[in-house]
């Protein structure tokens, strides 16, 4: 514990605390059949963040939570693993996956630093996982150190538009205005949260994937349906329809 970065620390304290608040919704999501994504549940037909040949495949979930995700990957036939950071979270996980009658392995630790062989993997995947939460100047290099030549990694956060327009008020929606500046963008620590979030320009992105390998495939600005809703306050669905509040970066790892 001692020698995590300062971040992963609190992030772990952070999310062991956070952790009740996401017992109900990752209910919810196990026992979905088809996957829905981020907090508007946009449908996967919309987004395709899971690739269609995941039978025997080797997958990895990064900042994995209750593990819903990994669930989804499980019942395609992938052989998967989840990591995540907060104890609390992979209680969660564990008691559904015995409700759920699906076992698969749990890694208590931290997604910039797994514990796995180089090339393990054919697939990593985070929903506002690592990709969020974890240093991507370590967490991105380090899933392209697990993936196998032409292995895909697929990642669902918050826009860099919505970050730029987000409020400090952690009861208050975006608006049109733009309240930070563009350049410089990373770590983040929000008034009134104890958590760490790293958010980077599209640029800052690219460069990042390239450097570490990857080729970018794919980047969907997601947008809810008309009548979705969310339990989340730091966006309207007015806004989201309007502007893009979730991305989707689809990069595969170079031959
Ligand atoms: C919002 S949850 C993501 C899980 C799920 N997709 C969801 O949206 O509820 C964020 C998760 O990232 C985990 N996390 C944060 N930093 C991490 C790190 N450095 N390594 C692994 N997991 C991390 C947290 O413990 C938390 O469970």
């Amino acid at each position: 514990m001692s020698d995590l970065p300062e971040h992963v620390r609190r992030n772990r304290a952070y999310w062991n605390e956070l952790a009740r608040q996401y017992v109900t919704a990752g209910e919810e999501a196990w026992a979905r059949e088809n996957p829905t994504w981020g907090i508007w549940g946009v449908p996967e037909s919309q987004v395709r963040m899971l690739p269609e040949d995941l039978a025997g495949k080797d997958a990895i979930e990064l900042g994995c939570g209750t593990a819903y995700v990994s669930a989804w990957l499980a019942r395609r036939g992938a052989r998967v693993v989840g990591i995540d950071n907060s104890e609390a979270q992979l209680a969660t996980a564990r008691r559904l996956q015995h409700q759920f009658g699906l076992e698969f392995p749990l890694l208590h630790g931290n997604a910039e630093a797994v514990p796995m062989p180089d090339a393990s993997f054919d697939f990593a995947i985070s929903e506002y996982g690592a990709c969020l939460w974890a240093d991507p100047q370590r967490w991105v290099p380090e899933a392209a150190r697990l993936l196998r030549p032409g292995g895909r990694l697929v990642f669902l956060v918050n826009s860099f538009l919505l970050t730029l327009c987000v409020p400090e008020e952690e009861e208050l929606a975006a608006t049109d205005r733009l309240l930070r500046p563009a350049f410089g963008l990373s770590r983040i620590e929000w008034p009134g949260t104890s958590g760490v979030e790293f958010h980077l320009s599209h640029g800052d992105w690219i460069r990042l994937l390239r450097r570490a390998g990857f080729e970018i495939e794919e980047l969907v600005e997601v947008r809810p349906e008309p009548h979705a809703t969310t339990r989340f306050p730091f966006v309207t669905l007015d806004w989201a329809r309007q502007w893009p509040c979730e991305e989707v970066w689809k990069v595969c790892r170079r031959a």
